[in-house]
């Protein structure tokens, strides 16, 4: 019996402590302890971000209790839904804060998009509204190395799950981008290098450069669609559509965005530019819209889910839309196997494994990967390293819980 933290944790005989990183009571971490239960092993030992952030536990203190063990896992789990944790990110991030920028790759952090440390620990997180990503994604970055360099200092038997530089390059879609072109995935085609769109001049330029019209514009450390436009313009007549889940608020002539949670149409310029020179000023990655396959008149995706290094479970979401997130109530099926030809979930899966390679630190994330209309192509276009939360599936009648419990006992 070991005490951590005013609470007592029993191992079983011979099994090593698993911590978790996580929002304690958030269904990611109810969903793992189930797994755990059900498998008879002792319950993940939860460290909460905001304890972690604000620093009232140290992770060297609990991993001390553990010295002598063979081995300790360590999960670090997604930090969202939690608004507490949200505003200490973004004030580690902040430009008079100091921090280990080892992770972040993404340049300086100009004081149009950046706030101060106090600032951020006050602000009212209006719900939707998205707050200074590109801060956040420095605070996240920042907060991964603190824990690498913490952890590696103590010099014990570590093992992480998935390992904090693995976790903090798949959130930026740019260095993803670059990674698994690197690591020769086919990627969608970049209408300029990666970092030189800076506004919707800068964007326009480049379709006129490139031909190319019809564009994905993402925040590059976006996730959930959040900061997604699905972008056209037709050549001859200039005209436009923006396709997005952000809505645009102005107050006192400044102007917020909203992730919407649903998907809006925009055609007038003025709306356009405002958001994409947003997006742009946070941080953008910008690649070739590519056609999707469909089945049943819907376009599809593939949630892939990747443990070991084994492709495991798949889902497949519908669409009307072009931007197939689940949580934009988009349809979800879970016999992606009976669905899609042999040929198709086999290039798929090939792909998944093909582009966690690229992360020799990780042990599972979920890819998303689009197959292309006609070609049969298929593409890697989103690494989440929190991509398990995938109700309903199952592999080897396991859910994704439970499975990547039981891969990471394995001895192999
Ligand atoms: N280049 C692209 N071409 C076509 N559809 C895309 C492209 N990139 C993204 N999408 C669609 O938009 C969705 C959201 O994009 P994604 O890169 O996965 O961002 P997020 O991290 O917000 O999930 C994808 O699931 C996919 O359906
Ligand atoms: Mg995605």
């Amino acid at each position: 019996m070991i005490e951590v933290m005013g609470r007592y944790f029993a191992n079983g005989a011979g099994e090593n402590p698993f911590l978790l990183i996580g929002n304690p009571a958030n269904k990611r971490t109810l969903g793992l302890q189930a797994a755990r239960s059900k498998l008879g092993l002792a319950p993940a030992i939860e460290l909460s971000y905001e304890q972690l952030l604000k620093r009232t536990i140290y992770i060297q203190d609990v991993l001390r209790t553990f010295a002598g063990f063979e081995e300790i896992i360590i999960l670090i789990d997604a930090p969202g839904e939690d608004k507490a944790v949200e505003r200490e990110l973004i004030a580690w991030g902040a430009p008079d804060q100091s921090g280990d920028d080892v992770f972040w790759s993404a340049g300086s952090l100009p004081d149009s998009i950046s706030i101060a440390a106090e600032e951020a620990r006050g602000l009212p997180l209006e719900h939707g509204r998205i707050y200074y990503p590109a801060q956040w994604y420095r605070g996240y970055c920042r907060f991964l190395a603190a824990v690498h360099r913490e952890v590696k200092a103590l010099k014990m038997a570590v093992r992480w799950v998935n390992s904090p530089g693995s976790i903090a390059s798949m959130f930026d879609k740019r260095s993803c981008w670059q990674l698994l072109s690197r690591h020769g995935l086919l990627m969608p085609a970049l209408p300029a290098p990666s970092g030189t769109i800076g506004s919707y001049d800068s964007l326009q330029a480049a379709i006129a450069a490139s031909g190319m019209n019809r564009l994905f514009i993402k925040l590059a450390c976006g996730s959930g669609a959040a900061g997604v436009i699905a972008y056209q313009i037709n050549p001859r007549t200039g005209e436009e559509l923006a396709v997005t889940t952000i809505g645009i608020e102005e107050r006192a002539g400044s102007y917020s965005f909203y992730n919407t949670g649903l998907l809006r149409r925009y055609s007038e310029r003025s709306d356009i530019r405002r958001m994409i020179d947003w997006v742009c000023s946070e941080g953008a990655h910008i690649e070739r819209w590519i056609e999707k396959d469909s089945i049943f008149s819907k376009s599809f995706d593939v949630r892939q889910l990747v443990v070991k290094g084994q492709a495991c479970h798949t889902v497949l979401r519908l669409s009307r839309t072009s931007i197939i997130n689940l949580h934009l109530r988009n349809e979800r099926r879970t016999d992606a196997d009976q669905l899609l030809s042999a040929e198709v979930m086999q290039a798929v899966k090939h792909t998944a494994e093909a582009a966690l390679r690229a992360f020799p630190g990780s042990f599972a994330a979920g890819v998303d990967v689009l197959v292309h209309r006609g070609s049969g192509r298929t593409y890697a276009i989103d690494i989440n390293p929190f991509g398990d939360l995938l109700y309903g599936a199952e592999y080897e009648g396991m859910n994704t819980h439970e499975w990547q419990m039981r891969q990471l006992l394995r001895k192999d």
